[in-house]
């Protein structure tokens, strides 16, 4: 007879009854943009109601590729949670994860990797292209691909239905149906005829998630040509000003004329009306810009301008009451007050899949 006790708190304090999403960030910087915003923020804000909201800083991942940049971690751990607090992500209702202090991640990332090929890491392209872009070579750590087998554990630890990234993410979501998949087939008994949905109905641990991508899935930066990124400085950050974001706005080049020559309805100040305008707005605009019906680029600037600053000033506001010392520790305070809780999740799931693995051989409890 096995003693193998459930940790204390089995049952979440959080527990809602509602489904749950896990997403996350990385801090490797901080200074989110309109293109974190459409991928992902916006259906992280939109989702706190209907769902169980886990958001974690992926902070053990930022050393992956910055070890040695403990201060700077640090930094970037606090300044993505005043971000999130920003847009409206709200502590109230949803759960902040602060990755290293939860110890399951780590323990079911070993676990996991035994469930996945060595090539099928390697060959994910989301790491290949973070490789190329961030230029690490042949000289990244070990651990830098690991991160991917570790957010598979990220997001398994919660036991999410949706998952809501950008979709530079799939390849990592992909890799993480994988797992769940083939643990609840290795070590729960779910047949291998038995369709995903239905897996934990089988007797699967995992509900193998699904990504949800943004409204827009790629947000051109300002320069028309590449994805909005920070490194790429063609980015408008959510704290820029009013007069910045105007400035941004106006900096953007169609190579059209006048206001009477027909313009291309996918060129990129279009493709931020559809981002930022209503949708009837968006489409009226695109009609009367390809026929040449007197509307002029300036014209569409100042009225992007406009709806974009009418996005971000709620945002700018709640960040300055964020700003300084006092605003670090009111969130070092609200990380701490919230680990517990996620604790109480990810630990229930550790207790399963032990279980389920025949590694039943004693009990812990995590405060
Ligand atoms: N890798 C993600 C990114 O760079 C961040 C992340 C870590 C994440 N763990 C996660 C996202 C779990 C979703 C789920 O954006």
């Amino acid at each position: 007879m096995s003693s193998y006790a459930p940790p204390a708190m089995t049952t979440p304090t959080t527990s809602t009854g509602r489904p749950r999403i896990l997403t996350g960030d990385t801090p490797t910087s901080t200074g989110l943009h309109l293109g974190h915003w459409v991928g992902s923020l916006e259906n992280r804000v939109r989702l706190q109601d209907e769902y169980e909201c886990y958001f974690l800083v992926a902070n053990m991942h930022a050393f992956t590729t910055m070890a040695e940049k403990t201060e700077q971690i640090r930094e970037n751990t606090i300044g993505i949670v005043k971000d999130w607090l920003s847009v409206g992500l709200d502590p109230e209702r949803s759960v902040f994860v602060l990755q290293t202090e939860i110890p399951a991640i780590a323990e079911l990332t070993w676990y996991f990797a035994m469930l996945l090929p060595f090539n099928r890491v390697m060959n994910n392209p989301t790491i290949k292209t973070e490789i190329d872009m961030k230029g690490l070579g042949d000289t990244y750590s070990f651990g830098f691909p690991m991160y991917a087998v570790g957010q598979c554990a990220d997001i398994l630890a919660f036991r999410p239905e949706l998952v809501p990234v950008g979709e530079d993410q799939e390849a990592h979501i992909e890799m993480c149906r994988a797992v769940a998949g083939k643990f609840n087939q290795v070590y729960c008994g779910v047949g291998n005829r038995v369709p995903v949905e239905e897996h934990v109905k089988a007797g699967g641990i995992f509900p193998v998630p699904r990504a949800k991508i943004g409204r827009v899935a790629r947000l051109p930066g300002i320069d028309g040509i590449n994805k909005m990124s920070k490194s790429l400085g063609n980015a408008i950050f959510l704290t820029d000003s009013a007069k910045d974001v105007q400035k941004k706005i106006n900096k953007i080049t169609t190579g059209r004329q006048s206001p009477t020559e027909p313009g291309d309805v996918n060129n990129i100040l279009m493709k931020f009306c559809e981002a930022f305008l209503t949708e009837e707005r968006a489409a009226e605009l695109k009609r009367r810009y390809g026929a040449g019906d007197n509307i002029g680029d300036g014209h569409v600037k100042q009225e992007l301008g406009e709806a974009i600053n009418a996005l971000l000033e709620p945002m700018r506001q709640r960040r300055a009451k964020l700003d300084g010392p006092e605003g670090d520790r009111m969130v070092m305070d609200l990380i701490r007050s919230h680990v517990r809780k996620a604790n109480a999740v990810a630990e229930e799931t550790l207790y399963l899949a032990k279980k389920a693995m025949k590694l039943d051989f004693g009990a812990r409890t995590i405060g």
